[in-house]
């Protein structure tokens, strides 16, 4: 009986552009997790196909380009793991047991299948409505403890927690009969003292959790926005990320002296938490620092500072992108250090359900 291990664990699916939503709320905030405990960060290209396949080429380029995002950001090779989805057979293996964990009840109320499929829900792939059975097979397979995301996954982390739950629930005496459980870090009259999965914490923090669209302060920024004005790419130049700011939509009042008058301003109020994310300071501050001042100031400013920020990163990921091979050895280093770790998770599992072993 071991007590679990923190380990930090995220992704990205290899879909179009990494945008500054993506590297604000997420990997930005992955690079000081190295510090803190044991990290992977995944490619997800099995999520990539639920919402149809991609153009072949297209998909294993983005593959790389996402890869390079994660490396030129800071993730550092040798300090995480970094692989692609596809290349451990074990989340498709547990995301099928969690197939037959999750109920449907759950799976109908995640709202973002229901935005992505849409009115047209019959015609979505079973995969688009099991994403989230996949997503936490990604996080269970290895036992993460935490995830840091943007908010917008946060009802797919409480799924995740609900099935860790229900499994060492449904599970809790074969557990124990196997000497499979580590102490409970939060029992409670619902849950066993002794658990095999934990509940895996979602860290969704940070000035900027969720980006919204330079274009309209009330959407989300993300990569299927038809406008390409509406997102700064990590792949975008100097020129573009000034000239997208130039054009972001805002208000004619000057920014508020308070964050209170930020309230219902929602274009001004992204423009300084996007400011705040990459100075890494907090709203408050901006607004200490740009209180009054009109938006032909505050723009200025703040398209200096995204450059300054995201042409170092721009730069890096093209001469990581010259050379694919030396990604490619990356990303298979990292599916074999990531296999060694949930094939043990799988076998104890199998074990656990009762799956008999002949081999
Ligand atoms: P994806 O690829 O849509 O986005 C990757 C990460 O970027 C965050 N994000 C944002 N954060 C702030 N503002 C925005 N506008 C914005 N848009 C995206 C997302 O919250 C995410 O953290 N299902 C996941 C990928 C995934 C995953 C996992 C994540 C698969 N398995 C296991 C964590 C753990 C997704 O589609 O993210």
């Amino acid at each position: 009986m071991t007590a679990l291990q923190p380990r930090c664990f995220s992704g990205v699916q290899p879909t179009g552009n990494l945008h500054l939503g993506n590297y604000l709320g997420a990997v930005s905030r992955w690079v000081p997790m190295q510090d803190v405990m044991p990290t992977i960060f995944c490619v997800v290209d099995m999520h990539a196909i639920t919402a149809g396949f991609p153009n072949a080429t297209e998909l294993t380029n983005a593959t790389r380009e996402v890869t390079a995002a994660f490396i030129a950001a800071g993730i550092d090779p040798k300090r995480s793991v970094i692989f692609n989805q596809s290349q451990v057979k074990e989340h498709a293996e547990l995301a099928w047991i969690f197939n037959c964990v999750a109920r449907m009840g759950w799976l109908n109320r995640m709202t973002q299948f229901k935005d992505k499929a849409g009115k047209n829900s019959e015609n979505a792939s079973v995969g688009l409505f099991a994403y989230p059975n996949l997503m936490a097979a990604d996080i269970l397979a290895y036992r993460a403890t935490h995830v840091p995301v943007g908010d917008d996954q946060k009802q797919h982390l409480e799924l995740t927690r609900d099935i860790a739950q229900k499994f060492n629930n449904d599970f809790a005496e074969r557990i124990l009969e196997l000497g499979l459980g580590s102490p409970n870090p939060v029992p409670s009259p619902e849950s066993p003292e002794q658990i095999y999965l934990p509940l895996p914490e979602p860290m969704i923090a940070g000035p900027a959790p969720r980006v919204m669209s330079l274009r309209d302060g009330t959407k989300k920024m993300s990569k299927s926005d038809p406008s390409d004005l509406s997102r700064i790419n990590l792949a975008d130049d100097a020129d573009m990320i000034a000239k997208k700011i130039k054009k972001a939509k805002t208000d004619p009042e000057p920014l508020p002296g308070e964050l209170e008058g930020l309230k219902g301003r929602p274009e001004a109020e992204n423009l300084v938490a996007i400011y705040a994310a990459l100075a890494g300071k907090t709203k408050d501050a901006i607004i200490a620092e740009f209180g009054g001042q009109p938006f032909s100031v505050f723009k200025p400013a703040l398209a200096e500072l995204a450059v300054e920020r995201l042409a170092p990163l721009n730069a890096e990921m093209a001469r990581l992108m010259a050379d694919p091979a030396e990604i490619d050895a990356v990303l298979k280093n990292g599916a074999e250090q990531a296999s060694a770790i949930a094939e043990p998770v799988l076998r104890d599992m199998r074990k656990i359900i009762g799956f008999l072993d002949v081999r």
